[in-house]
């Protein structure tokens, strides 16, 4: 099933000069970039990204870390890209991320830990919606995509 996802290099990822070796990954598993850019988001739109945390501890400073410097919001596309983002991602604590995924390889923090991914189908669509307007995501065909996708029925 072909599924939208969202996915935040954090101002960590981008301070760190990774945002080229992260979208990498997403492309080289064969997802596709439908939506992508730089932003630096306000306070409000910080709250309302995590309002899911708004009750734990650490809610103000995540929102203070995500909001204090620019990020990328990319949208990717594939057949089950909520799950297969969140597998390339590795576990939210880079601790008990595999290497091979992105926090295995390149996190030590939960704080810090370089990207955040939509966790389900429903909560893509919500943050797709936050993130981004309609006229921001695009429908295109890659050439790849009969060497990646399976044909369709
Ligand atoms: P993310 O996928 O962006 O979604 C929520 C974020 O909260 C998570 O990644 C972590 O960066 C952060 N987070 C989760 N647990 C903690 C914690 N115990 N302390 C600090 N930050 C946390």
């Amino acid at each position: 099933m072909n599924e939208r996802t969202l996915v935040l290099v954090k101002p960590d990822g981008v301070q760190r000069l990774l945002v080229g070796r992260i979208l990498q990954r997403y492309e080289d598993r064969g997802l596709k970039i439908v939506g992508l850019k730089l932003v630096l988001i306000n306070r409000d739109l910080a709250e309302r990204h995590y309002a899911i945390h708004s009750e734990r501890p650490f809610f103000r400073g995540l929102v203070d870390f995500i909001s204090s410097a620019p990020l990328v919001a990319a949208v990717l596309e594939g057949p089950n890209a909520v799950a297969v983002v969140r597998a390339v991602n590795g576990a939210t604590r880079p601790a008990e991320a595999a290497p091979g995924t992105i926090r295995g390889d390149f996190a030590l923090e939960t704080a810090q830990n370089l990207v955040h991914a939509s966790d389900s189908i429903d909560t893509a669509a919500q943050e797709l919606a936050l993130w981004f307007t309609p006229a921001e995501l695009f429908d295109y065909d890659r050439d790849v995509d009969r060497w990646v996708l399976a044909p369709e029925d």
